[in-house]
C-alpha cells in the first residue's frame, strides 16, 4: 500500500499516540487499522478478537450465551492475550493459540451476543486499557473512542452502507478479487471457505448492527470528537489514504 508520506511520522506524538477506530461490522476497520499501524509504526490491536476469544470459551464450556451471571463467572477463569503480528493479532485463550477459530460463523454470532452484557464489557474494557496503556497503538472496535480510550487524540468512525458491507463480506468469504477485498491474496480458491448466500450474510450483518447499536451498555456510536469516514464509494486505497490524512492532521503540531 502506498500511502501519502507523513511529515510527522517519527515524532514523539506519533510514537505514544492512541488511534481509536470504531464502526459497524464489515466496514473494513481491521484492514484500515493494519495499514495505519504499519504506516505510522504503531501496534495494531483488534478488540473484537478478544470478544471472539471469550465467545469461543463460552461455546466450549457450553455456557448459555444469554446467561449473564454464568458468563461473568467464566471471566474469572479466563485469560486472553493479544500478540501483535504483521497481518493480524495472535490470540491466546488460556495460553492456547485460538486465532484460527475466531472467524468461524458460530463464534462470530456468539461474540455479538456475549458482548451486550455490562459485566463482560467492563472486564474487556479493563483488559484493553491495560493493553494500550503505553500508547503507540491503533485499536479498533465498537467503543474504543467512547469508552476504552475516551481521551485518544485520534478517533475515526469508519462506516459504510449495510449493502456495501454485506457485499464486501461476501466477496471476502467467496472467490472474488474485489478492489476492496479485505485480505488480498489470502489463500487460493480451493482452500477458502464456500461462500454463503449473500442474503444470509446481509441478514447476519444487520442482526449484529442491531445488537451493537441498541445495547444499553456502550452502544456503537461515534464519539463526539471522532472524524467520520464513510467508505461506501471508496476503494481500499482511497480509504487508507483518507485515514492516513486524518491521523496526520490530528497529530500535526498546531
Ligand atoms: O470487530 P469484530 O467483528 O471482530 O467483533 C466481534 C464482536 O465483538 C462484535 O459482534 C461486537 C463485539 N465488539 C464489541 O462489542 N466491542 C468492541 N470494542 C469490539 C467488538
Amino acid at each position: 500500500m502506498s500511502g501519502a508520506a507523513s511529515p510527522i511520522r517519527s515524532t514523539e506524538s506519533v510514537r505514544n499516540t492512541i488511534v481509536a477506530i470504531d464502526g459497524p461490522a464489515g466496514a473494513g476497520k481491521s484492514t484500515l487499522a493494519r495499514h495505519l499501524a504499519r504506516h505510522f509504526g504503531l501496534l495494531n490491536l483488534e478488540s473484537g478478537a478478544m470478544y471472539r476469544a471469550f465467545a469461543l470459551k463460552a461455546l466450549r464450556a457450553a455456557v448459555p450465551l444469554d446467561e449473564s451471571g454464568a458468563l461473568e463467572h467464566l471471566t474469572t477463569e479466563t485469560t486472553i492475550r493479544l500478540e501483535p503480528g504483521d497481518e493480524e493479532n495472535r490470540v491466546l485463550l488460556d495460553g492456547e493459540d485460538v486465532t484460527g477459530f475466531l472467524r468461524n460463523p458460530s463464534v462470530t454470532d456468539a461474540a455479538s451476543r456475549v458482548s451486550v452484557f455490562p459485566a463482560i464489557r467492563t472486564w474487556m474494557v479493563g483488559l484493553q486499557q491495560k493493553l494500550g496503556a503505553q500508547g503507540g497503538i491503533v485499536m479498533e472496535g465498537r467503543d474504543i473512542g467512547t469508552v476504552v480510550f475516551p481521551d485518544a487524540p485520534v478517533k475515526i468512525f469508519l462506516d459504510a452502507a449495510p449493502e456495501v458491507r454485506g457485499q464486501r463480506r461476501f466477496e471476502q468469504l467467496g472467490l472474488s478479487n474485489s478492489a476492496y477485498e479485505l485480505q488480498p491474496g489470502s489463500g487460493t480458491p480451493s482452500d477458502r471457505p464456500m461462500s454463503p448466500a449473500r442474503e444470509e450474510i446481509l441478514r447476519e450483518l444487520r442482526a449484529r448492527d442491531e445488537r451493537d447499536r441498541n445495547r444499553a451498555d456502550s452502544p456503537l456510536r461515534p464519539a463526539p470528537d471522532a472524524v467520520l469516514l464513510d467508505s461506501t464509494g471508496m476503494t481500499l486505497e482511497e480509504a487508507v489514504r483518507a485515514a492516513i490524512a486524518i491521523v496526520a492532521a490530528r497529530l500535526a503540531p498546531s
